[in-house]
């Protein structure tokens, strides 16, 4: 039976549930897009008059949202409706890591995709196409398939995988240009009626289906191949260190080889972002939950690599720093685990100032699009210290220039574009003597820097 989907509802408007709903919207005009959330100030994000404060910050997300929002793309809270009323139904929720029970700190908390779930099962009506676009664990559709097809009713669920590639900061370059874009199931109608959406925009020889349990098992592994490329050689920025190799020469070298390739070999203080630890963790539980040990331990050393660069670079501005900073300014600039984002999931600033302020550092924090009160929450959401310790440890400042004034040193942790254009010699005139700068992402140019009389230490030079 071929399905002709009119209405479409997303549960989940976040990082990846707003930018994708927005573009399908946009590409299919006819179809009425419905984006729920039970966040109720994300909804109102969402229809601010102002495009400017949606609450996500990617480019070129408002001209998007503005293009079609009430036309045939609508936030609301009205999830039971949107379930209710909608042909396809892509449930978009977030999954993190678990924080209690069995796998603490490793497996994926599917509490949020469950609830959904059930939702769907009590509300429906009518037949749905129930589509998977968080990443979960291999073999979540078949509890997925044990709830709905268990409610009693004459209701059919058919269930597909479409996990998201999209990068943030990119991810609407990437959701009109993807890759590819995969699509796993078991009722071959179900799949062509999600295939059919894609190809209003996406050639079809980008579009590929599989079973469930590969399209499933493909977001993971990708994004633990990738992460572990910047491992690898966050890895060969160490020995490069030592050695008096340069890793973006040694980067350059290696990714000319087409069978390595350049992307994602740019060495820096570490990945964050919501999902390459989290999604490796998941990879390393379900390895060992079938006691392929190896399997485990193998992914686990990417993390365990990432933490070591998080905590040398740390290390290295507190030995630069003649063994202490304790009462010492240090500014940070950048706060979002990559540039082009407000998003500071896992982001290497928090660990890198927090190892910081257990040696009593004073920060002063400046990020372009990062508000101070997320900053405070990220620092206490840590728990290393209360949040009366945070608030007189750390300054936020709305201006760089001012961050930077009296610091003993400037620490780059996000590669925002603008850091490059600023006046580093006025920045150096108001520093403290020996200026120095610890550049984690290798934004600046090391000759002119030196040239103002900076020390610079960048990572794997
Ligand atoms: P997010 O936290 O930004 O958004 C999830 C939203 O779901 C939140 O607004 C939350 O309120 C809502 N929600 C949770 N349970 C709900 C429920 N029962 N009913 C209604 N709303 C509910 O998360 P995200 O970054 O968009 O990630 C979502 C999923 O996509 C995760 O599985 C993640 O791994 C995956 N993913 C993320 C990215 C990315 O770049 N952020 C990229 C690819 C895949
Ligand atoms: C990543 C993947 O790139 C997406 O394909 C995937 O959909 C997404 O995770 C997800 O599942 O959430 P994202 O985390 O948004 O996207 O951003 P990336 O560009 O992958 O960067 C991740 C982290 O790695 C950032 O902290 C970045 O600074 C760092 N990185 C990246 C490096 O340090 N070096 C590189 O060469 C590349």
């Amino acid at each position: 039976m071929a399905f002709n989907v009119k209405k479409i509802c997303c549960i989940g408007a976040g990082y990846v549930g707003g930018p994708t709903m927005s573009v399908v919207a946009q590409q299919c005009p006819d179809i009425e897009v419905t984006l729920v959330d039970m966040n109720t100030a994300r909804i109102a994000a969402w229809n601010a008059a102002d495009l400017n404060e949606l609450p996500i910050y990617e480019p070129g997300l408002a001209e998007v949202v503005g293009e079609a929002r009430n036309r045939n793309l609508f936030f609301s809270t009205e999830i039971e409706k949107a379930i209710q009323e909608a042909d396809m139904i892509f449930i978009s929720v977030n999954t993190p890591t678990k924080n209690y029970g069995k796998g603490k700190g490793m497996a994926a908390d599917l509490k949020f995709i469950e609830l959904c779930a059930r939702q769907i099962a009590e509300v429906s009506t009518t037949d749905k196409i129930v589509v998977e676009k968080s990443t979960l664990p291999v073999r979540t559709a078949a509890a997925l398939k044990s709830i709905l097809h268990n409610t009693g009713s004459a209701v059919n669920f058919h269930i597909l995988s479409n996990p998201e590639f999209l990068a943030e900061g990119t991810a609407i370059q990437d959701l009109l240009n993807p890759d590819r874009v995969l699509i796993g199931g078991e009722n071959e109608d179900a799949i062509q009626a999600l295939v059919a959406i894609y190809a209003r925009w996406v050639p079809t020889d980008r579009i590929l289906t599989t079973n469930l349990w590969s399209s499933e098992l493909s977001k993971l592994t990708a994004n633990a191949f990738l992460a572990q490329r910047v491992s690898s050689i966050n890895s060969i920025s160490e020995l490069c260190e030592k050695t008096g190799a340069n890793v973006e020469e040694v980067a350059k070298a290696i990714g000319m080889d087409s069978r390595i390739g350049a992307k994602f070999l740019k060495a820096s203080v570490g990945f964050g972002g919501s999902c390459f630890q989290k999604d490796i963790l998941n990879l390393v539980y379900i390895a060992r939950s079938y006691n392929l040990q190896e399997v485990a331990n193998y992914w686990e050393q990417v993390i365990l690599m990432n933490d070591h660069q998080k905590h040398r670079f740390a290390d290295n501005i507190i030995q630069t720093l003649f063994n202490t900073v304790n009462g010492k300014k240090i500014a940070i600039l950048g706060w979002a685990f990559k540039k082009d984002t407000n998003d500071t999931r896992e982001s290497a600033a928090i660990y890198v100032a927090d190892h910081l302020l257990n040696e009593m550092a004073n920060l002063s924090v400046y990020d372009p699009k990062v508000p101070a009160e997320k900053i405070y929450i990220d620092l206490d959401n840590l728990n290393t210290r209360n949040a009366a310790e945070n608030q007189s440890l750390v300054t936020v400042s709305a201006d760089p220039y001012e961050a930077c004034k009296d610091a003993h040193a400037v620490a780059i942790l996000t590669e925002w574009d603008a850091f490059k254009d600023y006046d580093w010699a006025k920045i150096k005139a108001h520093m403290k003597k020996p200026a120095f700068i610890f550049d984690g992402r290798k934004l600046l140019n090391r000759q002119q820097i030196e040239s103002l009389g900076f020390n610079y230490y960048a990572i794997g030079e």
